[in-house]
């Protein structure tokens, strides 16, 4: 998820030999970018976008190889979107500051921690949300469960106050569009610090102990854990990362599940099934449309990806949706099938040490509330199945979810 540096010339020679690539838009990559990865994997798995000045690369294989070596494709940028917005925190961080942010943030995210402070929470929200539904002719369910779920669950977990939640919920736009902004809009990245901004003027009077979080919380240990000795600098900046991780992509992953289970009638039939399993079924939705398209890395030194070479300082972007529907380790990749056997081996919540945070409570979030909304209104039905297809070139997700409730 990031940005690499625009293209300023020079690369003449990369569009003549890359040209799939060279006619890449991000119109496309938004829309329905998987028959563009399909060309990309078979004719150049390593490729050169000039209009997102960055490599993309689209085979399984290689988008493992460099989420592992993180030596040499690093997430420490100053070109990185994510540092630009949120300043210094975990997901642009390598080495020693990468493993403090990590270890101190770590602890809240564990499922024993998670089963113990707010799977109660999240079943309780998503039950009064679904009871707010009642009586309505029609609902649309991002603004209705997807959205308030996870803004919800994540500040209980990071310990700020429910009542603020409309106010951090209006900077969210301006995050998305300014992480997303690989085209290098100067408007889009002010608007992206100016909500950062905004952030960290709330956050003051919890920094200076005026507001005082619960102590078990993200935000009260990370205060008191003297071992980890987070500047206040760092302290916000890794909440925003965990803020922002944890709406805008469990938003995504809630309202794509939703979508997929109500555009194929017959994964209905999953859901229902008595032992009410349904990591299977997430998984392979998580695998079919990922939330998160990329991760972005930069190289530290000259290398040589599949006979590409590619120069020090570059922007090597690892297409996660095209890894999930590469046919040498997901035979058949565009149908979906629950039944699959290695749907998890899906790279939707990245690989290697950068690997989510949040994954587990995403997990929580989305069965509860793909469970509770299909018990609830077992014959809910889309009002108009194109205009909630997924898109987005980086965070894609249903645009709405219009639902008639029967
Ligand atoms: C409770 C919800 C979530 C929280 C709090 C959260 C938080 C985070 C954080 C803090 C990181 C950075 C980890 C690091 O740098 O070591 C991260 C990485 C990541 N997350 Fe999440 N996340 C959540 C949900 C999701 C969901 C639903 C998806 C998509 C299915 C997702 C996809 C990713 C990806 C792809 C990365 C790796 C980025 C990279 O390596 O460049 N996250 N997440």
């Amino acid at each position: 998820m990031d940005r690499g540096a625009l293209e300023s010339g020079g690369h003449g020679e990369r569009r003549l030999r890359f040209p799939l690539g060279s006619a890449v838009s991000i119109e496309e990559l938004a829309k329905d970018p998987y028959p563009l990865f399909r060309r990309l994997r078979d004719r150049e798995p390593v490729t050169w976008v000039p209009e997102l000045g960055m490599w993309l690369l689209a085979r399984r294989d290689d988008i493992v190889a460099v989420l592992a070596d993180s030596d040499l494709y690093t997430t420490d940028s100053e070109r990185s979107t994510i540092r630009d917005i949120f300043g210094r925190q975990m997901l642009s961080s390598d080495g020693p500051d990468w493993i403090r942010y990590k270890r101190a943030c770590m602890p809240p995210f564990r499922r024993d921690e998670l089963e113990r402070t707010v799977e109660g929470t999240i079943k309780d929200t998503a039950d009064d949300l679904l009871a707010a539904m009642e009586g309505r002719d029609e609902v649309d369910l991002r603004a209705g469960l997807s959205v308030p779920l996870s803004l919800q669950s994540v500040l209980r977990v990071m310990g700020l106050p429910l009542e603020d939640s409309g106010l951090i919920h209006s900077w969210y736009q301006a995050f998305a569009d300014a992480l997303a902004n690989f085209s290098g809009d100067q408007a889009v990245r002010e608007r992206g610090h100016h909500a950062a901004g905004a952030f960290r003027s709330y956050m003051e009077p919890f920094m200076s102990g005026d507001r005082v979080a619960p102590a078990e919380s993200l935000l009260g240990q990370l205060l008191s854990n003297e071992e980890s000795a987070l500047t206040p600098t760092e302290v916000v900046s890794n909440l925003l990362i965990v803020l922002f991780g944890g709406v805008e992509t469990a938003d995504s992953m809630i309202s794509t599940c939703l979508y997929t289970v109500l555009t194929h009638p017959h994964l209905r039939h999953d859901v229902e099934t008595p032992s009410g399993d349904l990591s299977g079924l997430i998984d392979e939705v998580l695998r079919w449309d990922a939330p998160v398209q990329s991760c972005t890395r930069f190289t530290t030194r000259p290398t040589v990806i599949r006979g590409v070479e590619v120069g020090a300082g570059e922007t090597v972007q690892c297409m996660l949706g095209a890894a999930n529907r590469d046919p040498s380790w997901f035979p058949d990749p565009d149908r979906i099938d629950p039944t699959r056997r290695n749907a998890k081996d899906h790279l939707s919540f990245g690989a290697g040490r950068h690997f989510c945070l949040g994954a587990v409570m995403a997990r929580m979030e989305t069965e509860t509330a793909l469970s509770a909304f299909l018990k609830a209104y077992p014959d809910a039905d889309l009002i108009d199945a194109r205009a909630a297809r997924p898109r987005g070139h980086e965070f894609r997700r249903p645009p709405e979810l219009r639902v008639r409730l029967m």
